[in-house]
């Protein structure tokens, strides 16, 4: 196995079942021409993030990390038509400009409230307004910061509220227990968290694909 298999086998699953939306292709078109780096989830994962909150008849979702809104598209579409609501969290203005086009353009803008500003700022503002329990949970922001996003993610849940972690394998860096990088050290002390955290029940799965080798959580609270 190498990195250009993962590749060609994603390309392979996306031409399959993801079929080509001109909605979510002028997203990332409209990321990438305002120079957003393409660290948005895959068309795979998207459509899996998707068909979590299908799955789980989600009506409120919350998200931690926005960039263009591509994972925010997904999740939206994945809610029932009636009521649904996201309320996604982002600190750079211009991605905050960049995703609202975008959600303009889907037409999603009345279903999707972007709240700028630092989530460490925003969550609290979250609980302070008695917002939540949020359905389902999508921590996508800076890594280091992983562990206070899922303890406020906890605040904002009720049970069976689904939480999604992204980017917990960073390569395979995780298992470096002496490593000097912030971000892994962010996913370590979530998984220190959880094995001790009797709120949840989770697990973690490995991917490959167009975006390299890493992973994601998946908790239910319980
Ligand atoms: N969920 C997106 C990708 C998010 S990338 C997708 O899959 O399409 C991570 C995003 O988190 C970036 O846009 C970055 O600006 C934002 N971010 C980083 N630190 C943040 C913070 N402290 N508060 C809120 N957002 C933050
Ligand atoms: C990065 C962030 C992400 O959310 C991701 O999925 C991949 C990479 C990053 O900050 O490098
Ligand atoms: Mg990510």
């Amino acid at each position: 196995m190498n990195p250009e298999q993962w590749i060609a086998v994603d390309q392979y699953i996306t031409d399959a079942l993801v079929p080509a939306d001109p909605v979510l292709e002028a997203a990332l078109k409209a990321s990438a021409d305002a120079g957003l780096p393409a660290i948005n989830v895959s068309p795979a994962q998207g459509k899996f993030l998707h068909l979590l909150a299908r799955i789980h008849g989600a009506r409120t979702i919350l998200e931690v990390g926005t960039l263009g809104g591509y994972s925010t598209i997904w999740l939206a579409r994945g809610m029932l038509p009636a009521g649904g609501k996201v309320v996604t969290l982002e600190v750079d203005p211009k991605h905050v400009r960049v995703a609202r086009a975008n959600f303009e353009h889907a037409g999603l803008a009345r279903m999707i409230e972007v709240r700028e500003g630092r989530a460490l700022d925003t969550l609290p503002q979250l609980v302070t307004e008695g917002r939540g329990p949020f359905d389902l949970i999508f921590i996508d922001a800076d890594k280091v910061r992983i562990p206070e996003y899922f303890t406020w993610a906890l605040q904002l849940s009720r049970r069976g509220t689904v939480i999604i972690v992204d980017n917990v394998i960073r390569k395979g860096a995780v298992t470096d227990a002496n490593t000097s990088d912030p971000s892994v050290q962010g996913v370590r002390q979530l998984n220190a968290m959880l094995a001790t955290e009797k709120r949840v029940s989770a697990t973690t799965l490995q991917t490959v694909g167009a975006k390299g080798y890493d992973g994601f959580t998946l908790a239910v609270v319980n």
